[in-house]
């Protein structure tokens, strides 16, 4: 596997509010879920890898139906708290972004279109239902992964409309279902196996 394989990893709120107007101390109820995306940034960011390069990672939040948030390597400015990430978040949704944060207007369509661009680039979705990712073989052979992820509930309508739509294929990590901090942990130490 090339010392730059990215793996990318976009993680899908339908319910969450793009005005960033959620309270701290209330993140799954006033933030509709956006611990969610907190304890993903935390995972993808801090106690995930092991061995795998952050500057390798990135992570994407599509929130609602027209905003979405691209985290790239914070470096040291990574905070240490799901309520540290979720400020960033707020401030980020808010126009006041950290560098490493990029905001902008998009659906999840324009995401998956843009994702799946370049020729040595896959998606997946990250989903109990899906083939055992230890038969997926073409996931260590791309130097672009990258994985989709529902929230508490899974995927919406119109999030299940793009995955049709765009006929990408479902991954499991077998049948009991992870918080998706946890299934994209596994996915970093998954990958990192096989560097090793
Ligand atoms: C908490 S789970 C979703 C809830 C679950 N589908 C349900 O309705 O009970 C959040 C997300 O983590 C990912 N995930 C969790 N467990 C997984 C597994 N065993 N294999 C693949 N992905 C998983 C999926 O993307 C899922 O949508």
């Amino acid at each position: 596997m090339p010392e730059t394989t990215m793996l990318r990893f976009v993680q899908i709120l339908p319910q969450v509010s793009p005005r960033g107007d959620f309270l701290l101390q209330d993140l799954p109820g006033s933030g509709r879920r956006i611990d969610v995306l907190c304890r993903d940034l935390a995972a993808c960011f801090e106690w995930g890898p092991k061995s795998w390069s952050k500057s390798n990672l990135e992570m994407v939040a599509v929130i609602g139906t027209e905003k979405i948030l691209t985290f790239r390597n914070p470096q040291n400015q990574a905070p240490h708290s799901e309520v540290g990430w979720a400020l960033v978040v707020r401030e980020s949704l808010r126009g006041r972004p950290p560098s490493y944060v990029h905001v902008s207007d998009g659906t999840l369509g324009e995401v998956v279109r843009h994702l799946i661009q370049d020729e040595d680039a896959k998606l997946w979705v990250l989903d109990e239902s899906g083939a055992s990712l230890s038969d997926c073989q073409s996931c260590f052979h791309t130097t672009q992964n990258s994985f989709m992820l529902g929230d508490h509930r899974g995927f919406d309508s119109q999030s299940l409309a793009v995955i049709s739509q765009f006929d990408i294929q479902r991954i499991s990590l077998g049948k009991k279902s992870y918080l998706s901090s946890h299934a994209l942990a596994a996915i970093i130490s998954e990958f990192e196996r096989k560097v090793r």
